[in-house]
């Protein structure tokens, strides 16, 4: 039985005094939340102090992205041993905005799966279809094509510690959330081309679904067999509602 994994990436927003509260609020509500793990990835600056707040609350951290340099000359970058030195234990990478709005290729985002993995970070990979892709037809082939540089990279079994996290970019931070039946097709693709590699690792490895899920929708699309979790945005960024998806 895979664990489900709720995890809230809070892109760029929040301050100090919005963070507390947050951290608080989902901590409080921790006792309700059965079997599930729980993580918020805030923006790098924030990562200490909530690192310092979610102590001994279950919840855990990940970083929203990391750099695939260890150390050096790399004004900006932030490393996953420098993540990893302040309490992370997940870090997204390839999400969707930084492929579009800052140029990431496939191959980029390989090499920062490889380095966060080398750091003992896991990895919340992140695959999906823009719109156009899926009306032409092409959902299939982008998403192999995304999995495709990190197995050619660092091979299947590294997908034994990570998880896969299906983005369809045309629902995030829409409202316009896949079907559960339209995320679960995607999911059940990823675990079987996986699963003609290693069935072991397809069985084991965590696929999320992200794209404007909420208190309203969690509960059928985690239903689905090949939905392990959730990737929540918008949702993530107040206790109720974030809490809502980790008791759905
Ligand atoms: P929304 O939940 O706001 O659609 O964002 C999803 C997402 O991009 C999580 O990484």
């Amino acid at each position: 039985m895979r664990q489900t994994l709720v995890a809230g990436n809070w892109k760029l927003n929040g301050s100090k005094e919005s963070i507390q509260t947050l951290v608080k609020g989902i901590a409080d509500g921790m006792s309700g939340v059965d079997g599930k793990a729980v993580a918020v990835c805030p923006p790098y600056v924030y990562i200490p102090m909530v690192s310092e707040l979610a102590a001994g609350t279950g919840i855990a951290v990940g970083a929203q992205d990391v750099a695939d340099q260890e150390s050096g000359a790399f004004t900006g970058e932030v490393s996953a041993a420098m993540l990893k030195d302040v309490g992370c234990q997940y870090v997204i990478v390839g999400h969707s905005e930084r492929r579009s709005l800052y140029c990431e290729k496939d191959e980029d985002t390989a090499a920062k799966y490889v380095a966060a993995q080398k750091e003992g970070l896991t990895p919340i990979l992140c695959v999906g279809e823009l719109l156009e892709e899926r009306e032409s037809g092409d959902t299939e082939n982008v998403v192999a094509k995304q999995l495709d540089a990190v197995l050619s990279l660092a091979g299947v079994e590294s997908l034994a510690n990570a998880v896969i996290a299906y983005e369809p970019v045309w629902a995030i931070g829409t409202g316009k959330t896949a079907t559960p039946e339209q995320a679960q097709e995607v999911h059940a693709f990823i675990r079987g081309k996986i699963a003609a590699l290693d069935a072991s690792v397809a069985e084991k490895v965590q696929i999320l679904y992200g794209g404007s899920m909420n208190g309203s929708n969690a509960a059928e699309l985690l239903a689905m067999e090949d939905i392990d979790g959730g990737l929540i945005g918008g949702a993530s960024l107040t206790p109720d509602a974030f809490l809502a998806i980790c008791t759905a």
